[in-house]
């Protein structure tokens, strides 16, 4: 039998949704299930976006610009300017969601056996982009006790090499809901400068910040344009994950030439999905006043509610919709299926990502599970108490 590709033995499952399978069979058994393993928010597109859907009278569903339609990268910009961020829409290329924009900035940048320096926990698939890309993933470990702030300058120098070509964060963080502050986006700038490095980062939770706080982008920093590529997408702050539009923002010339020419091989972004995702930006400032105050209830009545639970210890988001869990249990992954399989408190139970998948460290992270709290507080609360009757009686 023909056999398949090395780099298609290495691609990761993704630990988010490998336990689908059981959380289906626990369902068909008439199970109810709290999904707290994905972020994909209860939360509802905004109406203007669903509206330029169903009601434009396109007859010709055509294939848009390769960087994406004109109209809507100007309107970004725009959005783009309201948030300090000075770009012009030949700074964006829009892509099948930031998803495809990470790998075309992969693809981009670098070389196979390059190396990229993330903190970890780091979103999982940054593993399977790197991996297509043949890229090496050089991890940076950041630790619950420190609410994941950014590791120290001497830890990052450490870990330069010739391979090194960029450092990637996520900001506000996925798993972690760290925001990373002013002063540390410029202790970055200093070692990207320093050492000539591209400095990627994924802004998808932008919107998603708390008490108080603002977001500092590293397009702000002005003296590291030449290295910066941001990476944005619709799927998180209005709701529209399926919509599958994100895009990539650089003021490297060298760099938004090069994504446009993996941006052409794959011909356009979605045409219908711009058409809403540029309706979107006429999103009232409400919309998110409104959100944000759901996710600080939901956050602080999920951290409040685990609290709660003897001998486990739980991160304080400051941004994004996840928490990072340290249990009790030696092996997270086998208590997620476990509590799919063979728990339940009257008929109920939780689906949680297990978090030794946003660690590319072995052995790292596998006491903890990533909590995304896209539920409603009602929902929170028992899904918390049935993490905590679940410890009661769960053994390694
Ligand atoms: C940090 C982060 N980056 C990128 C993505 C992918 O976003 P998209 O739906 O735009 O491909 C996600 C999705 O969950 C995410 O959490």
């Amino acid at each position: 039998m023909p056999t398949i590709s090395t780099k298609g033995l290495l691609m990761p499952e993704s630990p988010i949704r490998k336990l689908v399978p059981y959380a289906e069979q626990a369902a068909k058994d008439g199970k109810f299930i709290y999904y707290l393993n994905i972020g994909q928010p209860d939360i509802k597109t905004p109406e203007a976006a669903l509206k330029a859907v169903r009601e434009n009278d396109v007859e010709i569903l055509s294939y848009s610009k390769s960087e994406g339609s004109g109209a809507y990268r100007k309107k970004l910009a725009n959005y783009f300017k309201i948030h300090d961020i000075d770009v012009d829409s030949k700074d964006i290329v829009v892509t099948t969601g930031a998803s495809e924009a990470l790998l075309f900035v992969f693809g981009s940048i670098m070389d196979p056996d390059d190396e990229v320096i993330i903190s970890e926990p780091f979103y999982a698939n940054y593993i399977a982009f790197s991996t297509a890309s043949g890229v090496k993933v050089v991890p940076i470990v950041s630790k619950i006790e420190d609410n994941f702030a950014l590791p120290s300058i001497e830890a990052f120098e450490k870990l330069i090499t010739p391979k090194t070509k960029a450092i990637l964060i996520c900001n506000p963080g996925n798993p972690t809901g760290n925001l990373y502050s002013k002063e540390e986006i410029q202790k970055l700038t200093a070692i990207v400068k320093k050492h000539d490095l591209f400095l990627i980062a994924d802004e998808v939770y932008r919107e998603f910040v708390y008490d108080g706080e603002t977001h500092y982008s590293i397009m702000q920093e002005k003296e590291i344009e030449d290295h910066a590529i941001m990476i944005d997408s619709v799927s998180k702050r209005y709701s529209m994950c399926g919509a599958r539009v994100g895009c990539l923002v650089s003021k490297n010339k060298s760099v938004i030439q090069t994504v446009i020419k993996f941006a052409q091989a794959r011909l356009s972004p979605p045409t219908y999905a711009q058409i809403a995702s540029e309706a979107a930006l006429d999103t009232p400032r409400s919309y998110f006043d409104e959100v944000i105050a759901e996710y600080i209830g939901r956050r602080d009545t999920l951290i409040s509610e685990l609290n709660k639970i003897e001998g486990i210890k739980v991160s304080n988001p400051k941004g994004a919709f996840y928490c990072v869990v340290e249990l009790p249990v030696k092996n997270s992954d086998h208590f997620a299926q476990w509590l799919l399989e063979e728990f339940d408190v009257n008929g109920e139970t939780v689906m949680v990502a297990p978090a030794g998948g946003f660690y590319s460290t072995p052995g790292l992270g596998l006491n903890q599970i990533r909590i995304a709290y896209v539920l409603k507080k009602e929902s929170l609360i028992k899904a918390v108490n049935i993490l905590k009757e679940a410890l009661k009686v769960y053994k390694d």
